[in-house]
């Protein structure tokens, strides 16, 4: 375990989002609520602390969007980025730096990095077979590559990966490759590139992370134990690639820089853009601390592979803590951008405007520290009803409406402290150091239940002492209820801060004052007796049944438009001779009663006339048709079916229908008036 070190200063970065679309609620429940309440938390106790963020602008993604869209890499990453910090900022992600892997100093950083790992010869120069597309003349990256998946036959797995089946794959494995840039055959090539040798980091990077970080988060720990243990090879950090930094070497002309060789470049590349003068101390000082806010996609880069890279140039800090998180899903289904099943955040403000907090209260309770968590419009309306609106909002507002009411406004007496008053008080001021427990040992989750606690304790207090039924009898007694109430809202003003920056500053400006620094947790005179307050304001509204059933139907929607898009007909089956298509004897049948089967929620019962004195058929339509809507149609049935009896009764042959891209059957019916029992040949 590694001894208490005391630091000077925090460096807190923030995973840097790709350009190539907007972001949602899993991005700022898996990094930057997380991160921005950590960086808030510091800040308010005094501490030197940065923090770092700015998109991933390079890479095969964004050219792969731009080539969709027939736009440049830089129109996508221009759109995309102006999208996503205008979101952080909406949310009131306080980075000090928003900034992107397009800029100036970011390629000179990125590129003196990568000349300084070369001349120190950390890297090994490796020649391999690569596809190559001749018809485009470039070399392909995996993804530009689709051909059938050897596991399990769908014909459009792409060179790294089966999206079908999930498995990884190597584009070598492809079955029938071809380039989805001409759609041309590729062939094979030898290209030249530079390795970052991980094998020969190995050894102290077992030490570094299982011995001397062994409080990292469990699954932070686990997933390096496991890449460890597996033993870790060279990796290549340049591509063949027409987009990102060029390789900074004579002979590299068309080769760039591998995105994850230069993304986590960034950070130092931002630190250097907002403080020229003093960067190097942020990155260097032993004194100080940096902390990598990522997602668990992000492990293996940020505690082994960036590691290594700062390792091999010298110089640099390596990460003292890395709290990954693990993924944030949608009603039960995986966040997806591709398949839009997801929240963004712009969509949510235009939905929700002035409820950022809301959704970062709520991403916060449910925040996937430890294990994937679920995401659910149910839970989004519980949490803002029944814990934002029923505690902290209405103890706030009863505060501060009875002070204006029996009070004109101004902070009354406190005289006289009963137990009662002792206790509330002792309760609340236990809180503090259990929230800075948890928030000193990443727990934001739990943190964020204990500064809740703090206001349901003063719920309870209200409640208990009852103020309103005093005001006739006792008015001093009133009077030292309500500053204490009124002490205890400013107190929530300091610890909701991190949490919920928008309300507390609601808070603030009820109470008339200003921010407060986080040793004032538990001062039980912030304001004086006599200090005017300002307005009551409500802090949170109560969200309807009918606001989460509009947000429900549209993922309905988008499941559904999903499933039609996905959706390919099945494959054909095996081949028969038309000796086996005659053994089939399909007729017209006149529907002439049908009913829904007792106790069977998906049979209706047919009774059709067949010409022939007619028959009973079963078919489980119920769901699609109303009973009443078939009689006197005319349908199309398998007449020498073997007969079966379903729930007691005997089913005759079978119904056709023909099933839709989401599974709905619709009956077959003849284009004329053709007579009962006729043959469909
Ligand atoms: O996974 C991602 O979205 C990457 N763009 C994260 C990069 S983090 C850092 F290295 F810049
Ligand atoms: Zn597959």
């Amino acid at each position: 375990m590694a001894e208490e070190k005391k630091f000077k200063r925090t460096l807190v970065t923030t995973a840097l989002p790709y350009a190539n679309g907007p972001v949602h609620i899993g991005h700022l429940a898996g990094v930057y609520v997380p991160a921005d309440i950590y960086v808030r938390y510091l800040r308010s106790k005094g501490e030197d602390v940065l923090m770092i963020g700015g998109s991933d602008e390079h890479g095969v993604p964004i050219t792969i969007r731009a080539r969709k869209e027939g736009c440049t890499p830089q129109d996508v990453v221009d759109r995309y980025h102006s999208i996503i910090k205008k979101s952080f900022e909406d949310f009131g992600i306080s980075m000090d730096i928003y900034s992107r892997t397009t800029s100036k100093t970011h390629a000179q950083v990125a590129s003196d990095f990568f000349q300084t790992l070369y001349d120190k010869g950390e890297f090994v120069q490796k020649t391999t077979q690569q596809y190559y597309d001749e018809e485009a003349h470039q070399f392909l990256a995996d993804r530009y590559i689709m051909g059938t998946c050897p596991h399990c036959g769908n014909d459009k797995a792409y060179g790294d990966q089966c999206e079908k089946c999930g498995t990884s794959l190597s584009a070598l494995e492809l079955i029938n490759p071809h380039s989805t840039i001409s759609g041309s055959k590729p062939v094979l090539k030898e290209t030249t590139h530079w390795y970052l040798p991980l094998d020969k980091h190995e050894p102290w990077l077992r030490k570094w992370i299982l011995d001397d970080h062994k409080e990292w988060r469990s699954n932070v720990y686990g997933q390096c134990k496991s890449w460890l243990d597996m033993g870790l090879q060279p990796r290549a950090v340049s591509r063949d690639l027409d987009w990102g930094i060029p390789v900074p070497v004579k002979g590299a002309e068309g080769k760039v820089l591998y995105v994850w060789f230069d993304a986590p470049i960034g950070y130092i590349s931002n630190t250097k853009e907002l403080r020229p003068d003093d960067w190097e101390k942020w990155w260097k000082d032993p004194e100080s601390r940096l902390i990598h806010f990522i997602g668990k996609d992000n492990i293996v880069f940020h505690c082994i592979v960036f590691p290594a890279m700062l390792k091999a140039h010298g110089g640099y800090n390596l990460p003292d803590n890395v709290p990954a998180n693990e993924f944030m899903n949608l009603e039960g289904d995986k966040i997806s951008t591709s398949r839009n099943w997801a929240i963004w955040l712009h969509e949510y403000l235009q939905e929700f405007p002035g409820k950022q907090d809301v959704l970062r209260y709520v991403l916060t309770a449910n925040a996937p520290e430890t294990k994937d968590n679920d995401f659910t419009w149910a839970d989004f309306q519980a949490r803002n009803n029944n814990e934002l609106v029923a505690i902290l909002g209405n103890f706030v507002n009863r505060v501060v409406v009875l002070t204006h009411k029996y009070f004109e406004g101004k902070v009354p007496e406190a005289a006289g402290l009963l137990e009662i008053d002792q206790k509330a008080i002792e309760d609340f001021q236990a809180e503090r150091k259990e929230v800075e427990t948890l928030l000193d040992g990443f727990r934001f989750r739990d943190a964020q239940k204990e500064a809740m606690n703090m206001a349901r304790i003063g719920n309870k207090y209200l409640a208990d002492t009852e103020p309103w039924k005093l005001a006739k009898t006792d008015m001093a007694r009133v009077g030292t209820i309500l500053n204490i109430g009124l002490q205890i809202v400013a107190n929530l003003s300091i610890v909701m801060e991190p949490f919920l920056p928008f309300s507390a500053e609601k808070m603030r400006s009820q109470l008339g004052i200003g921010k407060q620094q986080w040793e004032k947790l538990g001062d039980m005179a912030i304001m004086p007796a006599g200090h005017q307050i300002g307005k009551a304001e409500l802090l949170f509204e109560k969200i309807d049944d009918s606001v989460v059933e509009a947000q429900l139907a549209k993922l309905a929607a988008i499941k559904k438009a999903n499933e039609e898009n996905e959706w390919k007909p099945e494959p054909i089956a095996e081949t028969i001779d038309f000796s086996a298509f005659e053994k089939l004897d399909i007729r017209v049948g006149l529907v002439k009663d049908c009913q829904k089967m007792p106790k069977a929620d998906k049979l209706l019962v047919f009774k059709i006339d067949d010409g022939l004195g007619g028959r009973t058929i079963i078919s489980g339509i119920a769901k699609y048709y109303k009973p009443e809507d078939l009689i006197g149609k005319r349908v199309l049935f398998v007449a020498n079916l073997a007969p079966r009896k379903l729930k007691g009764v005997e089913s005759q042959g079978m119904i056709l229908s023909a099933e839709d891209a989401n599974g709905n059957l619709s009956v077959v019916m003849p284009s004329a008036d053709v007579r009962p029992g006729c043959q469909v040949k």
